[in-house]
């Protein structure tokens, strides 16, 4: 039986890359998402991937939507905790509401969703969790103050939960994304946006699928060494 793998935020950006990589791989994927309902309809309709609607920053909605899935598909094996926004803006100009937003969904989220599939994965004595965090929680980013720390904060988490789940055959790691070619990253400034990829060694922005890549690598049958790790994949612009 093809093991179910929840990829949250997984029909669009890296996460659609995610989830096509999985199911590539022989998973049985399911696909979160939290608003946009016609790019969801179009990423199953191209990949033959189920999607579920819930918002991740909303724990009641997460333990609902991991027990629906559960009761539909099988019990979710292999959680990616990819979902994630920005609220952009220097300190002088954030509001409470952005820092709180950006932590919801971002950090909480994470929480909320580990809280749901944990106790199964700890019983089944089998488990991958991958955190998606960000070269911008590893060294900071001007006018980001509530991702840097919210990302910060899923290294952090990936950490002490692997401690956790160590003995029971659950390993949780966190994947370091540098600056990608999706819409979250087309929404920085293009003036902005050709500085920073001035400092990429590589010279280009990453390709969604090169993380999903190294999120089936930590996911893998015989990953199971590999845990409390994070995987940097930034094109050597940040190396740690
Ligand atoms: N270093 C120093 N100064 C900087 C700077 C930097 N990196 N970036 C902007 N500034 C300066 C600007 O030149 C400007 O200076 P002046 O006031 O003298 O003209 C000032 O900061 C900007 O001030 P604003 O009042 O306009 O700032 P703002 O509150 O509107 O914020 C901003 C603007 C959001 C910081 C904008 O510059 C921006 O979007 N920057 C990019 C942020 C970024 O990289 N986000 C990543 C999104 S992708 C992602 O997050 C995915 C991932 O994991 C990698």
């Amino acid at each position: 039986m093809a093991r179910v793998a929840l990829v949250t935020g997984g029909t669009r950006g890296i996460g659609r890359a995610i989830s096509i990589e999985l199911k590539n791989q022989g998973r049985k994927v399911v696909a979160n998402y939290a608003g946009n309902d016609a790019a969801a309809r179009a990423f199953t309709e191209d990949t033959g991937i189920v999607a579920y609607k819930w918002d991740v920053g909303d724990h009641e909605a997460c333990q609902e939507g991991v027990a629906k899935v559960a009761a539909e598909q099988g019990p979710v094996e292999i959680l990616v905790n990819n979902a994630g926004i920005t609220r952009d803006g220097t300190i002088m100009n954030m509001t409470f509401d952005m820092w709180r937003e950006v932590m919801r969904v971002n950090l909480s989220g994470c929480f909320s969703m580990a809280k749901a599939v944990f106790p199964g994965m700890r019983e089944r004595r089998w488990g991958r969790i991958v955190n998606i965090g960000s070269i911008n929680g590893q060294g900071g980013q001007y006018g980001q103050v509530n991702y840097a720390a919210a990302k910060s904060g899923i290294h952090g988490f990936t950490k002490a939960l692997a401690q956790e789940g160590a003995r029971y055959g659950v390993t949780v790691n966190a994947l370091a994304p540098g600056y990608i070619d999706t819409d979250m990253v087309a929404a920085v400034p293009p003036d902005v946006l050709e500085k920073i990829k001035a400092r990429v060694p590589i010279g280009r922005l990453g390709r969604a699928e090169e993380i999903a890549r190294g999120v089936a690598f930590l996911c893998a049958e015989d990953a199971e060494f590999i845990t409390g790790s994070t995987l940097s994949i930034n094109g050597g612009q940040h190396m740690y």
